[in-house]
């Protein structure tokens, strides 16, 4: 029992060092609270529940069995094995139920399309709602990747699809985990309660390169949202120079799209303001042009099982240029 408290205290502290911008323990949306909730009472309901089977258990090996009465074991079993069982999983049934109708709330916010493919996430802004055929997800919106910004105070509808495997879209301050399905929309709700930037990763096992394939939920004002989606539908800053057109001469617009210019390939996600984003390779390096040289370079080195090929047989100057115009497009 002493090993047992120990333990206990040892779970304790390496709960108590979740925290930051990825932890259900460290909450700022709506829907997180109420898991975080659900999730105390149950621990508390589970310890209750421990600590009366294991101080039941010292007490019958300290006791002859025959001093227990054989009427005292049947009440036991059934009202310790039935009746509190019953009672407990039928209280925390209607307790769930009774939270549904709050969950399915309307939400008064943005719609945001956001598509998991291997190994990076589709975002799209201010979608029409309803399932389309592009890519399975509404055609139409305001195109980006990996970051996804919210208004606060405001619930905001994010419509989950894939084309390729299952993903699970998992911001944990923010909302509990969502499927992203091929072949069907998911809608999930989110209501951040105060502005930041929160962690989020993919939840579902996808292929090599699952570990990487994260993302950043940015949570601002209302005003802040809407010159942010503004920002993102315009072109791009810089649509002439030597970067530009190495970028189009060996073939990047194959699978990238840089609006204002040629670039229209829709496989990789639009770079129009990639840096304008915090991170590049999925939440996986910093936004800075040697970073974004170096995943140029050698994209297998950087995320091991990633689509992009390496680029490292372009000559050094090429991909700094390269590097150096998408480092600006803001
Ligand atoms: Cu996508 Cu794991």
């Amino acid at each position: 029992n002493v090993l047992h408290a120990i333990a206990g205290l040892l779970l304790l502290l390496l709960l108590s060092a979740c925290t930051g911008a990825q932890s259900a323990f460290d909450t700022g949306g709506v829907e997180a609270e109420r898991v975080l909730g659900m999730f105390w009472i149950m621990v508390v309901g589970a310890a209750v529940i421990w600590i009366f089977v294991i101080g039941l258990s010292c007490y019958v090996t300290r006791v002859s069995p025959r001093a227990v009465d054989d009427r005292i074991g049947i009440r036991l079993i059934i009202w310790g094995g039935c009746v509190f069982p019953t009672l407990v999983l039928a209280g925390l049934l209607f307790w769930g139920l009774g939270m549904m109708p709050e969950l399915r709330r309307p939400a008064d916010g943005p719609t945001i399309a956001v598509s998991g493919e291997r190994f990076w996430w589709r975002v799209a802004y201010d979608v029409e709602g309803g399932p389309g055929v592009v890519r399975n997800l509404p055609p139409g919106g305001v195109p980006s990747a990996n970051e996804i910004w919210l208004p606060v105070g405001q619930r905001s509808t994010i419509l989950l699809g894939s084309p390729d495997v299952i993903h699970s879209f998992w911001a944990p301050s923010l909302a509990g985990k969502m499927d992203a399905i091929p072949g069907r929309v998911n809608r999930l709700v989110m209501e951040p309660t105060r502005t930041g930037v929160y962690n989020g990763v993919c939840a579902e096992f996808c292929g090599e390169a699952h570990a990487q394939m994260g993302f950043r939920v940015v949570v601002v004002s209302e005003q802040e949202y809407a010159a942010y989606v503004r920002a993102q539908a315009a072109p791009a800053a810089v649509t002439q120079g030597p970067g530009v057109d190495l970028f189009l001469r060996n073939g990047c617009a194959a699978c990238h799209s840089v609006r204002g210019t040629t670039a229209d390939g829709q496989i990789g996600p639009d770079l129009t303001h990639v840096a304008s984003r915090r991170t590049i390779g999925a939440g996986l390096l910093p936004t800075t042009p040697e970073n974004i040289a170096a995943f140029i370079r050698s994209t297998d080195h950087v995320k091991p099982g990633v689509e992009m090929p390496s680029f490292g047989m372009l000559p050094e100057a090429e991909v700094t240029a390269i590097a150096q115009w998408l480092g600006s497009l803001e």
